[in-house]
């Protein structure tokens, strides 16, 4: 096969080398393009353009495949804790037992953030401070007392830096929750694992600890792994993008948390759960909002429904949907609202707008329900997506680092004045 593209523009044969991925993805690097001829390429919203190459997450949207380092997520979230996935992913290999329970004792050892600092830090929000507003502003806080931590350039000190965010976001998810019921802050119980310490650190009530169900243990424990990394998406891209500037681990993983915020990414797994208790307040009719969503007068979008790379299925939300219905059986929960999406997505899949477009129910559409059974309150739904897609920021930060860390800067063609006097 010819390993260069050939591309005629104003009568000249422009030669660009052929990439291909160890999954038969196939790219025209076009890097030499505007040295040789003088032309950019247009892409917004970056469906067509590739970033980087990476040897961490692989995705087929087609077949509905996704895999971290090789290995599958159904494979990953049936054997794997999420400390060995967040160990997989940072370091590039499975930990052997020591090698994970030395990980697991250093972010033991990190999993603390002094009190004053804390109770400074919150005292200046109000209480009702949305819980993303809070993650992003209290890591950037942490940061300023990490100054020995900050060099992008030191493997040593972006470690330390890795493992102290891993270990300390769960305290500020949870103390963003304590502090809007008025309650005071838990500290770590380092006898528990990290999914279970999380749960520890939202649910316990000062002596009174919370009664933690196996069933509820695990399920927290596949969300996380099914949200620890997705490739060039938004957040990850903005984690990226900031990074490449050798801006620090903390600021570029903020960018990321408030790239996630937002309802078109991360932001809908908020917004499926307040859209299915609409639709349950207004009588439970899924035709009236299908016909909503269609109707292209009307900004209204199925929320959890579509992906720019999916066009077949989600396998994580496959595997959500499942859980949902396992984990609302041992809770002894019946839910109207998984009523209301089972039929709101059935009757979605068998209509020709969606159909055609190739929308399917994403990872947000069934997550939300299963946090909500578990207590999470809605505003807290996209925090607990940036706990699990936390190691893949710092993973695909690293790699960008270590393989090609030239600044992100695009091009643009510019449509505006020409030059023209006052
Ligand atoms: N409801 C109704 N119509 C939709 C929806 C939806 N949820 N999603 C896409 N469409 C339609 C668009 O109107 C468009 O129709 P047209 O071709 O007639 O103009 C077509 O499908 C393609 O949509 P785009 O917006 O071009 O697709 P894109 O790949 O840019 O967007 C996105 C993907 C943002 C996920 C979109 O599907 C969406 O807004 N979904 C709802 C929000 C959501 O669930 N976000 C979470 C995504 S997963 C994640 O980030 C964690």
């Amino acid at each position: 096969m010819s390993k260069n593209a050939v591309i005629n523009l104003d009568g000249k044969d422009i030669e660009l080398p052929i990439i291909e991925g160890t999954e038969g993805e196939k790219a025209i690097d076009i890097r030499k393009l505007r040295a040789e001829s003088g032309y950019i390429t247009i892409d917004s919203g970056f469906g067509n353009t590739g970033s980087c190459e990476s040897t961490i997450t692989f995705i087929d949207g087609a077949k509905g495949i996704l895999r971290y380092r090789g290995f599958t997520i159904e494979e990953l979230t049936e054997k794997c804790s999420f400390e060995k996935v967040i160990y997989l992913l940072m370091y590039d290999k499975l930990p052997t037992d020591d090698e994970l329970s030395s990980f697991n004792e250093d972010l033991k050892k990190y999993s603390t953030i002094d009190n004053d600092l804390f109770k400074s830090l919150f005292s200046s929000m109000p209480k009702d401070a949305h819980p993303m507003s809070i993650l992003s502003a209290a890591l950037s806080v942490l940061s300023t007392h990490e100054s020995e931590n900050l060099n992008p350039l030191d493997p040593a000190q972006v470690d330390i830096a890795a493992k102290k965010l891993m270990a300390k976001i769960p305290l500020i998810a949870a103390a963003s929750y304590k502090y809007s019921k008025g309650e005071e802050f838990n500290v770590s119980d380092s006898g528990l694992n990290y999914t279970a310490n999380f749960l520890h650190l939202m649910f316990s009530n000062g002596s009174d600890k919370y009664d933690l169900k196996p069933a509820v243990e695990t399920v927290m424990n596949k969300l996380f792994v099914l949200h620890a990394d997705h490739e060039q998406n938004c957040s990850t891209s903005a984690v990226r993008f900031v990074g490449s500037s050798q801006a620090n681990l903390f600021a570029s993983v903020v960018a990321g948390v408030n790239a996630l915020s937002g309802p078109s990414h991360g932001g809908a797994n908020q917004k499926v759960l307040e859209q299915l208790q609409s639709i349950c307040d207004d009588g439970g009719d899924a035709s009236k909002f299908i016909a909503k969503a269609k109707d292209k007068a009307d900004p209204f979008r199925l929320m959890g429904f579509g992906h720019r790379v999916y066009k077949n299925f989600d396998p994580r939300a496959k595997l959500i949907k499942q859980s949902c219905d396992e984990v609302l059986n041992v809770l002894g929960l019946n839910d109207p609202l998984l009523n209301v999406a089972k039929e709101l997505s059935q009757t979605a899949l068998n209509d020709k707008y969606f159909s055609d477009r190739k929308l399917y129910p994403n990872v947000d559409f069934y997550s939300g329900i299963i946090y909500k059974a578990i207590g999470f309150p809605v505003e807290m739904f996209t925090v607990l997506f940036a706990i699990g897609r936390l190691p893949g920021w710092i993973t695909q930060w690293k790699e960008m680092h270590a393989v090609d860390n030239r600044i992100g800067r695009p091009r643009q063609i510019y449509s505006g004045e020409n030059e023209r006097s006052l």
